[in-house]
């Protein structure tokens, strides 16, 4: 075990510097001491894990990013008269525990009003709480009161899903299957009048849960495992400059040249002997899609799990072990997209922050309708509108997850412009009301390097699987070489997939592995800088 240990120490000793006229920035990066890391994809997992390894003294680190941009699943973007969120929007659970909202308060980002301890304390259990605006789809607005006890019904229900952690269900039993159960329960104690809207009411809850999970049906989100995911305290708060701003803060300290943009990986060769420039034997050896290769210690994985889903069997070679590929197969990866409309003039009142649509003729008990060019509208349940008009302008963001959310990616800006008008005209009532001035829309399951919105824990999986996910290879323990291929990303995360701060946590998790391997790398690192 010593004599492994030593040996180790030793094959991570300084490179050699070889001049390569060609690469200025690669030179920069080998000339850097400690065992050389490379991190694929440039999201906000990628970029905690690098700069946590840089403080750390392992300097000898670069991020390879598919795309032409850093942030992966967090972008903002110029929109209406100021900037909008095309993934990430809040900081979930904005409290000391959350490292978004620390690293945040900390470079200075958010509003004082998110700062403030009363802020920090309250406690929403990760459920809307804000009174809502109801429109039903024959145009009538309906009192919000009138589906107050529903509403809180429904999140009682939820809230009772965190009860299946310690037993009581089988690995079947989804989310949906309980909810509709409940349903069933308590639909003879309502006004039978109140049956019909109250069934729609509640089709519209699922539909936004489904955007909360990022799924198509809740009928796919696991119920023994549920309650898994942890909701931490705080009023959920955004960025006013951008999410961006965090990601742009955080690899701020990175030396140039630490990420390469448009450098898509196409496979990753491990347990292998790897001649480097410097004649070094390296065990892993990442070949990218425009022929360039690079050798390294270690490469930490950060894709999405969209990505793993579709690439996973010829991105690795030798094949991932069976727990892995199992895992990447059984945990659920969905859509959740939004669509942002700006409007010259507000058709909503004042103090409106949430516009609620109720599709009469739904019902959770029955199937959606099929037909997704004339129906995915249907999906549709919630507009937020976007603050401060004052600065932004009028604009309203609708969420729309599953099959429908993907049918709409297919659709061009004037076919949804066009359906959306209808749509609020017919919501209304008013046929003459003006169409939206502007439109921006996500499309993350065409996103190739991304492959869909977010993980959940789905039917047929469980937190198991997502400790398999991130479980570092080889994983024999007596490995000569360890730790060659270590997985962070949101989807790793067991309590807090789905969210930046899981991205974030895993990033960080997986730096420290390295980090706790090679003490003789920041020993020397001043303790104020850690
Ligand atoms: C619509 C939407 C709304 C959301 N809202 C919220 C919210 O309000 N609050 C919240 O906390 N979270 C939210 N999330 C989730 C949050 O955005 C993600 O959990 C988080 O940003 C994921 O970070 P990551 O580093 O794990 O992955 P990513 O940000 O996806 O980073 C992975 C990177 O890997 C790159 N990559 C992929 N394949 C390759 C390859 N072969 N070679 C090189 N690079 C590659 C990708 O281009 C990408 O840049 C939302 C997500 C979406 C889509
Ligand atoms: C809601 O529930 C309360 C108490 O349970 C009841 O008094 C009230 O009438 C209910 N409201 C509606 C609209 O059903
Ligand atoms: C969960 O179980 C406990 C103990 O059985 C019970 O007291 C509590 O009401 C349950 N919680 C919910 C939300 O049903
Ligand atoms: C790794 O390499 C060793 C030695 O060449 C071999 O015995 C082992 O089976 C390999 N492991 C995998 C997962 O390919
Ligand atoms: C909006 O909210 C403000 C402050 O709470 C209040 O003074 C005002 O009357 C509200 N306006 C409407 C139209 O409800
Ligand atoms: C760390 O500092 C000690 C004492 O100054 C020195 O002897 C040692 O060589 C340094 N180690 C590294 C890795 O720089």
């Amino acid at each position: 075990m010593q004599a492994r240990r030593l040996l180790l120490l030793l094959l991570a000793l300084p490179l050699a510097v070889h001049p390569d006229p060609g690469s200025e920035e690669r030179l920069e990066a080998m000339a850097a001491p400690g065992p050389r890391v490379l991190i694929i994809g440039a999201g906000i997992s990628g970029i905690a894990a690098a700069e946590k390894l840089h403080r750390h003294g392992l300097q000898n680190t670069q991020i390879l990013e598919a795309t032409g941009r850093t942030g992966g699943r967090i972008r903002s973007q110029r929109f209406a008269k100021g900037l909008v969120e095309i993934g990430a929007q809040w900081i979930h659970g904005p409290s000391q525990g959350n490292p978004v909202f620390r690293l945040a308060a900390q470079f200075g980002l958010l509003v004082p009003d998110a700062l403030l301890e009363e802020n920090q304390r309250i406690n929403v259990g990760g459920h809307p709480s804000a009174i809502p605006v109801i429109y039903s789809s024959s145009g009538t607005k309906l009192s919000p009161d009138a589906f107050a006890n529903i509403t809180r019904l429904f999140y009682s229900w939820l809230e009772e899903t965190k009860n299946f952690t310690g037993g009581g269900c089988t690995p079947e039993d989804s989310v949906g299957s309980f909810i509709r159960q409940k349903i069933v329960q308590s639909s003879p104690d309502w006004d039978k009048e109140l049956a019909d809207i109250n069934m729609a009411f509640l089709r519209g809850l699922l539909n936004l849960e489904c955007c909360v999970s990022g799924t198509h049906s809740m009928d796919y989100v696991a119920l023994c495992p549920f309650g898994e995911y942890t909701t931490l305290p705080g009023l959920d708060c955004t960025f006013p400059k951008g999410y961006e701003s965090l990601v742009n803060q955080m690899k701020a300290p990175l030396p140039g040249g630490s990420v390469l943009l448009n450098k898509a990986v196409q496979s990753i060769h491990w347990n292998g002997s790897f001649p480097g420039e410097d004649s070094h034997i390296y065990p892993v050896k990442v070949t990218c899609e425009d022929g360039d290769s690079f050798v390294a210690d270690h490469v930490i994985v950060t894709v999405p799990l969209g990505f793993l889903k579709k690439r996973s069997s010829d991105f690795f070679s030798p094949p991932l072990p069976p727990s892995k590929t199992q895992a990447i197969k059984n945990l659920g990866f969905g859509t959740n997209n939004k669509i942002l409309l700006e409007f010259e003039k507000p058709f909503w009142d004042p103090n409106t922050t949430v516009i609620q649509l109720v599709w009469e003729g739904d019902s959770p008990l029955t199937a959606p309708k099929k037909d997704l060019k004339k129906n995915w509208m249907r999906k549709l349940s919630v507009f937020v509108v976007l603050e401060p008009p004052e600065q932004l302008g009028h604009v309203l963001c609708g969420f729309l997850a599953g099959e429908e959310s993907e049918f709409m990616e297919t659709l061009t800006d004037e076919e949804i412009l066009s359906s959306m008008t209808d749509l609020f005209r017919r919501l209304t009532g008013d046929p003459e009301l003006p169409p939206p001035i502007g439109i921006v829309r996500s499309q993350w399951h065409s996103q190739p390097y991304t492959g869909g919105s977010y993980s959940y824990v789905a039917v047929g999986s469980s937190g198991i699987d997502v400790e398999n996910l991130a479980e570092p290879l080889p994983t024999d323990q007596e490995a000569l070489k360890p730790m060659q291929v270590l997985f962070a990303g949101e989807a790793t995360e067991r309590n807090f997939y789905s969210t930046t701060h899981g991205a974030l946590m895993s990033g960080w998790r997986e730096a420290q592995r390295l980090i706790d391997r090679y003490p003789e790398c920041w020993a020397n690192v001043s303790k104020a800088k850690l």
